[in-house]
């Protein structure tokens, strides 16, 4: 056990201190506490710490041990500025971008995620403790929607003794279940429909009861997600994101939507555009974007299966707007070529890691300007943002 006095904060928004010469970080502190910390992980140049006296108290009792939320020390507003403040930073290094950072708070802060993945081990049901992967038991979860609470309660009924299983509700709190173990279950899920509005059960890869997918809406369509198939975890944030995109595109434009998911930006933009085409790696991902289409009465938008960096070269690079939205690792060089190659008039780049986008735009912004930078805080109390940027040919 070592005191450390938090001096700083890092990219994660974690507390950084010293201790015997080497840095240490200290998650889940605020600058100015002098903390007792007992040491996790001791490296030659740093360290990392577990706090075990903490100076704040916060609302939920599995905050300290837990690996889900990070930032629950600070008031909203307080956690919302840490996050804004390293975005600015980032943008602000080599001159990137000078402008203005438009910071969309979250109006649902709490009880927000559609969606939660537990992990089971010898029978104990929860999260992960910070990078560990030891259990947090846990029976409720702050930012975990209402219904995905009151389910959480009758999951020890299952008797599943290892396993995962993630939960997933709608707009109108149905539910989909997916279940991933080698334990035989006896339990007749039938049951659940007697408390619950059950979309399916999935065990396995497969459904055991109703359906493999949910549907949910965004911009007022509907979105039909099968169990395997990427969606925003929260719906108004997901919504926000989309009304950014929409106001930055014009009834001419041909839309190419990278990395495009069940379809939902390319579809819910449809209606202001010429014509969407979506490219997708996940095959029920693409189906549910083909299916999603047709039953939001869309004509106007296609979408294609396969990765994104190997389809580039077979489709025609003359869109007048490309929308990438990819996961953490960002762009790889040749989508990034592709860019650089286009004729579009405008990219608009959705992002969940600043880093990789920063990273990114250095490259793209050989050809293009940045135009707007919106800061979504859409994972509240997690240290992670999305950023929609938004980039123009200029003359
Ligand atoms: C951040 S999600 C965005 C999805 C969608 N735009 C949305 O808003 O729901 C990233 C998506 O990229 C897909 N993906 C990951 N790697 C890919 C690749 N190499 N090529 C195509 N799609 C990929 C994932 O399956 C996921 O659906």
């Amino acid at each position: 056990m070592v005191k450390v006095k938090i001096e700083r904060y890092n990219n994660q928004i974690e507390g950084v201190g010293y201790t015997g010469g080497k840095v240490i970080f200290v998650p889940k502190t605020k600058v100015g506490d002098i903390v007792d910390v007992s040491v996790t992980e001791d490296k030659t140049k740093y360290a990392r710490g577990k706090v075990t006296s903490p100076n704040t108290n916060v609302d939920c009792p599995y905050f300290y041990e837990c690996g889900g939320c990070y930032l629950r020390h600070f008031s909203y507003d307080e956690s919302v500025k840490l996050k804004y403040n390293n975005l600015k930073q980032l943008f602000l290094k080599d001159n990137l971008y000078t402008g203005d950072i438009k910071v969309n708070k979250s109006s649902n802060y709490f009880n927000y995620r559609n969606k939660i993945s537990l992990k089971i081990q010898n029978k104990k049901i929860g999260f992960y403790e910070e990078k560990t992967n030891s259990i947090v038991e846990i029976d409720e979860c702050l930012i975990a929607r209402d219904i995905i609470n009151d389910f959480l309660k009758v999951i020890k009924e299952f008797k599943i003794n290892n396993g995962t299983i993630v939960i997933r509700c709608n707009y109108n709190d149905e539910l989909l279940i997916i279940i991933n173990t080698d334990d035989e279950i006896k339990y007749k899920f039938d049951k659940l429909k007697e408390n619950f509005k059950i979309a399916g059960v999935v065990l396995n890869n497969k459904a055991i009861l109703n359906d493999d997918f949910i549907i949910d809406k965004l911009d007022n369509k509907l979105f039909k997600i099968s169990y395997n198939s990427f969606f925003q975890v929260n719906n108004l944030g997901a919504n926000k994101i989309i009304d950014i995109i929409k106001n930055n595109l014009d009834k001419d434009d041909d839309i190419l939507d990278l990395y495009c998911g069940v379809g939902s930006i390319g579809l819910a933009a449809s209606d202001k555009v010429k014509s969407v085409l979506g490219i997708e790696i996940v095959p029920n991902a693409i189906k549910n974007a083909l299916f999603n289409a047709k039953m939001n009465n869309i004509s106007n938008a296609n979408f294609i299966l396969g990765d994104v960096s190997k389809s580039l070269d077979k489709i025609k690079n003359d869109f007048n707007a490309i929308i990438v939205d990819p996961p953490r690792a960002g762009l790889d060089q040749n989508t990034i070529n592709f860019i650089l190659n286009s004729d579009a008039k405008k990219i608009i780049y959705v992002s969940c890691n600043p880093i990789t986008l920063v990273r990114d735009l250095k490259i793209i912004k050989d050809k293009y300007n940045i135009k707007s930078v919106d800061m979504i805080d859409m994972f509240s109390y997690s240290y992670h943002i999305e950023t929609v940027c938004v980039l123009d040919r200029g003359n």
